[in-house]
């Protein structure tokens, strides 16, 4: 049996890595229609990796007795205003998560379950790292500013990177 207040924490956190994937899906569609391939492929392997994220703790929750809830998820926007505001976007709904996550750190500690906290440490790291890649990237963005060779190389950019990262973990 898992304790109620944690599971019903988890299963909020399964909706918003479901959230997650689908967003950056919309975002991967977009920059592909827009010719921006190496954005375009660097959302797609983001998308993989928040459905990853997804798929492990519905998992844990199903291991530890709970039941996962598979969620409905939102209609992300069709399009976007440019290559930094998808990137701002980015970082702002990283932010959000990584809240939720503490959140769920903290229902841990009060609920005293501490297998569960052990678990979301994994996230908590993660929440880091992604933090840290969005702001390095949106940082290249205002260099760049509106100069449009500049961009171009910075998909490119985005592209190499993507191709040497591994594809999405397995489960
Ligand atoms: Fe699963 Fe990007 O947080």
């Amino acid at each position: 049996m898992m304790n109620p207040r944690v599971e019903a924490a988890l299963n909020e956190q399964i909706k918003k890595e479901a959230s997650s994937s689908q967003y950056y899906l919309a975002m991967a569609s977009w920059a592909e229609n827009n010719g921006l391939n190496g954005t375009s492929k660097f959302m797609y392997l983001h998308t993989d990796e928040e459905r990853f994220h997804m798929l492990k703790l519905i998992k844990f929750v199903n291991e530890r007795g709970g039941t996962a809830i598979v969620p409905s998820v939102e209609q992300p926007p069709l399009s976007f205003d440019n290559l930094r505001s998808v990137f701002e976007l980015l970082l702002e709904h990283e932010l959000t998560v990584t809240a939720s996550i503490n959140n769920l750190v903290d229902i841990c500690l009060q609920e005293k379950d501490y297998t569960t906290h052990n678990f979301v440490q994994w996230y908590v790291a993660e929440q880091l790292e992604e933090e840290a890649l969005a702001r390095s990237i949106l940082d290249k963005l205002k260099l760049i500013g509106n100069e449009s060779g500049g961009l171009y190389l910075f998909d490119r950019d985005l592209e190499q990177m993507t191709a040497q990262n591994n594809p999405a973990p397995q489960v």
